[in-house]
């Protein structure tokens, strides 16, 4: 299993339409591709982690480093692993924008999004740094800590 982690900046005017637009094509692709993984959207940031056949994720990280969306894509890390990490979720989708900074719901569900992540087994090099990244964006620390 191949997976990369990358992080761009989206373009200052993206709307919620251009996001829903970009999923459909997403889930669609990636289910008939055998992709997975989660995209994270703060901040007029994106932050992805795709798993999969390798050519297949390198071939889709070309097309998406092209699109018009998004600049500055930058690669923070590839590489093999066992097992998928995001096996149900031909792209999970997690919207944090801080527009509701004291929005209580929207606490809770980075808590719950954060504990999430401390309960993957074995995370691969590239999962600890999607998470670390996720940390960063939202200046959280590791839980405990
Ligand atoms: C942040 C971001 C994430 C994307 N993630 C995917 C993805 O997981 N799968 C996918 O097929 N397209 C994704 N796309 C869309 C691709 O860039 C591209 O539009 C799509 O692969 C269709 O390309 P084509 O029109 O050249 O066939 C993403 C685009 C952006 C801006």
């Amino acid at each position: 299993m191949f997976e990369l982690v990358y992080q761009s900046n989206a373009i200052p005017d993206l709307t919620t339409e251009n996001i829903e637009r970009i999923l459909e094509v997403a889930q669609n692709f990636n289910s008939k591709n055998n992709i997975s993984g989660c995209l994270f959207y703060h901040d007029h940031k994106f932050l992805q982690l795709l798993e999969g056949d390798e050519e297949v994720v390198r071939n889709l990280f070309n097309k998406i480093c092209q699109n018009k969306f998004h600049s500055k894509v930058e690669l923070l890390t590839e590489g093999f692993k066992e097992e998928r990490t995001f096996e149900k979720w031909k792209m999970a989708y997690v919207d944090l924008s801080s527009d509701h900074k004291h929005d209580k719901e929207r606490e809770l569900f980075v808590l719950n999004f954060l504990a999430y992540s401390e309960l993957i087994e074995k995370p691969s090099p590239a999962i600890k740094e999607f998470w670390k990244k996720v940390r960063d964006f939202l200046e959280k620390r590791p839980m405990g800590q």
